[in-house]
């Protein structure tokens, strides 16, 4: 079944790479704030639709929890469901300023694990993927994470939230990988930069994401030989392999001493 999942889910997101080109092509979107602040634009719901519409066409008892149309999800710990995790645009804000790292991300989880993990990153051209136990790629090209690497040339990703009523605790992380490390990105798509740790090309990447943002990207980082744990406090409501709470994905060689720099930062 993996496979089959796999397959789909890799073609569901080329096309709906097709789609998110073709609207910033023809300038097709119109943009919104949801709760306020949070940017959402037509394309992002259209490409929700168009996923939700063809994996519930080919799986209809499957569980589909998507950003856009179904967030508030309650996945049945017990139970052996297959479920869809989808954010149908990630990087929003890069895709409505014309940048270029913009992602779809396809998660596929059961009975506990992750079981498969796709982003498509339609201006980059690239195509992440991975299932269980079969290793990750990019397009048809096998992914390692680094190894090797001294903690000062690490160079470490991360992400802010939408609201940022915890900015000291925020700047506090920052302060202390900079203080560490060679640098810092924050390249606006967190699918994107746990494939960016898989690849090798960012040695870590930490933040507080939703189920969406990682469950495929996290996938994609194990089966390269990442490690991806949490930094600190993990809310009940997701089961941990989809919970992005203080999510840390780091190169195996690095993991334990970003892990303590930024738990230092919690005290
Ligand atoms: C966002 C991106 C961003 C991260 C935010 C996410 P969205 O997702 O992944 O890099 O820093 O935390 O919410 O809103 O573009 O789907
Ligand atoms: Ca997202
Ligand atoms: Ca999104």
């Amino acid at each position: 079944m993996q496979q089959q999942w796999l397959t789909f889910a890799r073609s569901l997101a080329s096309q709906a790479g097709d789609i998110i080109r073709q609207a910033r092509a023809n300038d097709g979107f119109d943009r919104e704030f949801k709760s306020g602040h949070e940017l959402v634009t037509s394309t992002d719901l259209a490409v929700d639709k168009f996923l939700v519409d063809e994996i519930s066409k080919t799986y209809p008892s499957h569980v589909i929890f998507s950003e856009e149309s179904s967030p508030a999800t309650l996945l049945d710990p017990e139970s052996d469901q297959v479920v869809w995790v989808i954010d149908p645009i990630d990087g929003t804000v890069n895709f409505a300023q014309g940048l270029e790292h913009v992602a779809v991300s396809i998660g596929v989880y059961q009975g506990g694990q992750r079981r498969v993990g796709v982003v498509e990153a339609p201006f980059l051209h690239k195509q992440y993927w991975a299932a269980k136990g079969q290793g990750a790629f990019c397009n048809d090209q096998p992914l390692a994470a680094a190894s090797g690497k001294a903690l000062r040339n690490a160079v470490i990703a991360t992400g802010f939230p939408y609201v940022r009523d915890n900015l000291d605790e925020l700047l506090g992380y920052v302060r202390e990988i900079l203080t560490h490390c060679q640098d810092i990105r924050r390249n606006g798509s967190a699918a994107l930069d746990l494939c960016g740790v898989a690849e090798g090309v960012l040695d870590g990447y930490y933040e507080s994401v939703k189920p969406w943002d990682m469950a495929a990207g996290a996938l994609i980082a194990t089966e390269a030989g990442a490690v991806v744990g949490a930094f600190g406090k993990q809310r009940a409501e997701w089961p941990l392999e989809l919970n992005g709470d203080h999510l840390l994905v780091v190169s195996a060689d690095l993991y334990q001493s970003i892990l303590e720099i930024l738990q230092k930062c919690k005290k």
